[in-house]
């Protein structure tokens, strides 16, 4: 039975100055996840926000809080992300050499737990570690930063991690360049979560984000 597609926009595009807002709009408009990219200026070059601002715009949206840790070391700030009200926390294989017990400790604090893997790395990294994955996210950029253009040479893992998870319960998540254009693509490759940012808060408006949002769906329904 195919995961059903889930659409989560990433609030990294999204007006900070009025994130809480922009959060309710994005949820009304018909948003399945909510994808919030905590970035710290080591792991990656650019930074954005942390727990407290989590945990100032989590009463929001009701929704799933999807968050993405661009940050090394990880492991010393997961009991806050738990409480800051992430419902998935996803690590990167990259930030840290202990991997399976990252998950295991995100697992232990009540959350689902997620691994995410850059452009250049090989799916190989999560082979030892699949029991211990409610979510794979491979990143069709390099991560850092909004409105980059898709990589293409990553479909080629989306089928290669589709196989490695076989029927279990793990969503595969896609993270990057996501547009109507290139939906299509990573969800006929085996991907069913997919984070776009600058493609779903085009146009600035409730209205907008629900036809981007809307849009971004349909382009990946119709390939299945
Ligand atoms: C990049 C972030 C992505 C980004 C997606 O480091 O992890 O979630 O916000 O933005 P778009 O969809 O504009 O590529
Ligand atoms: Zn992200």
């Amino acid at each position: 039975m195919a995961r059903p597609i889930t659409i989560a926009p990433s609030i990294l595009s999204a007006d900070f100055g009025r994130l809480a807002e922009e959060i309710q709009s994005i949820d009304a408009a018909g948003a399945d996840w909510i994808h919030c990219d905590v970035m710290d200026g080591h792991f990656v070059p650019n930074i954005t926000f942390g727990p407290p601002v989590i945990k100032a715009v989590r009463g929001a949206s009701k929704k799933i809080f999807d968050v993405h840790l661009m940050i090394a070391p990880a492991d010393p700030y997961l009991a806050a992300f738990a409480d800051a009200g992430a419902d998935i926390i996803t690590v990167h294989a990259e930030a840290g050499p202990h991997l399976d017990r990252s998950l295991q400790a995100i697992r232990a604090l009540g959350k689902k737990a997620g691994v995410s893997i850059n452009p250049g790395t090989p799916e190989s990294v999560i082979e030892y570690v699949l029991d211990r994955l409610d979510l794979i996210l491979l990143m069709t950029v390099n991560p850092g930063f909004g409105g980059q253009a898709f990589i293409p040479a990553v479909v080629d893992k989306i089928r290669r991690v589709k196989g490695l998870v076989g029927d279990r319960p793990i969503d595969i998540e896609v993270d990057g360049g996501v547009t109507p254009e290139t939906a299509g693509v990573v969800a006929k490759a085996g991907a069913n979560v997919l984070v776009a940012g600058s493609a779903v808060f085009k146009g600035g408006t409730q209205q907008s984000y629900g036809t981007n949002i809307s849009a971004i769906r349909k382009a990946a329904e119709v390939a299945r």
